[in-house]
């Protein structure tokens, strides 16, 4: 059984992520209200950079605990980490206490064994579903997170996060897997501009590359995007705001 995404509309990116960012609100005040905590994967890349600031006001981060969908294979501080782009424009200025927030080991030379912590740490003192809230972005050729095409980690069925050889970008990068993405009680997708069209329509209407298996899980998938990203969507997919 297949669920459908419910796809989320705005003309411009600083309208979306406005929806977005209220979106999240409210998840986080209802996870809080249900369970005492909100447990969220943020997304890395460039296109949260500008959701990330309005996200600063409206949660009990002091009751929150952060993880991250993925990560390069560098250290905190530098340039290319998703980690140094969430703390510069949310974590810092939010005051988000670190021990609330669980940064991938990406400088360890010991990648496998940075995934196997990240994973001890995900799971430590909960039980499944991990996360309340993942939220992912999608790459121009349909992956996520880390979940490039035809790298081994579209196979992991038992680990909840690996390292993995991604031989298109000449690197290893640090990903959670399908059985923690699509288990997660809702996934938001961030997307945004023309380069996205073809993957978005190859995942959303094809429901194929590695994105598309989390896009039609059974359970909440909301999928926000600018029109430029929707362009190439079959008209019935998609919902005006
Ligand atoms: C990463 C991300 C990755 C990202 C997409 C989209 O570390 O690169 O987690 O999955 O979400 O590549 O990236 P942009 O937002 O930069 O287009």
């Amino acid at each position: 059984m297949s669920g459908t995404p419910n796809i989320v509309i705005d003309p411009t990116p600083a309208e979306l992520v406005e929806t977005a960012a209220a979106h999240i609100r409210a998840a986080a005040s209802a996870a809080m209200a249900a369970r005492g905590t909100f447990r969220i994967a943020l997304a890395g890349g460039s296109t949260p950079r500008a959701l990330y600031p309005l996200l600063r006001e409206g949660v009990d981060w002091s009751r929150a605990r952060i993880f991250f969908g993925d990560e390069r294979a560098v250290p905190p501080d530098d340039a290319q980490s998703n980690y140094r782009m969430a703390r510069e424009t949310l974590l810092d200025p939010a005051r988000i206490p670190a021990a609330n927030v669980v940064r991938w080991r990406a400088e360890d030379p010991d990648l496998d064994a940075a995934a196997r912590d990240y994973e001890a740490a995900l799971t430590a003192g909960v039980a499944a579903p991990w996360l309340d809230l993942a939220l992912l972005g999608l790459g121009p050729d349909g992956h996520t997170a880390s979940l490039f095409p035809g790298t081994s980690a579209l196979a992991e069925e038992d680990r909840l996060a690996v390292a993995v050889d991604v031989p298109q970008m000449g690197t290893r990068r640090l990903t959670l897997t399908y059985p923690t993405l699509v288990g997660a009680r809702e996934v938001c997708f961030l997307v945004t501009g023309k380069d996205k069209a073809v993957a978005m329509a190859a995942v959303v209407d094809a429901g194929h590359l590695p994105a598309a298996r989390i896009v039609r899980r059974v359970a909440p998938v909301t999928i926000f995007c600018d029109a430029p990203a929707a362009s190439a969507l079959r008209r019935t997919k998609r919902q005006e705001p």
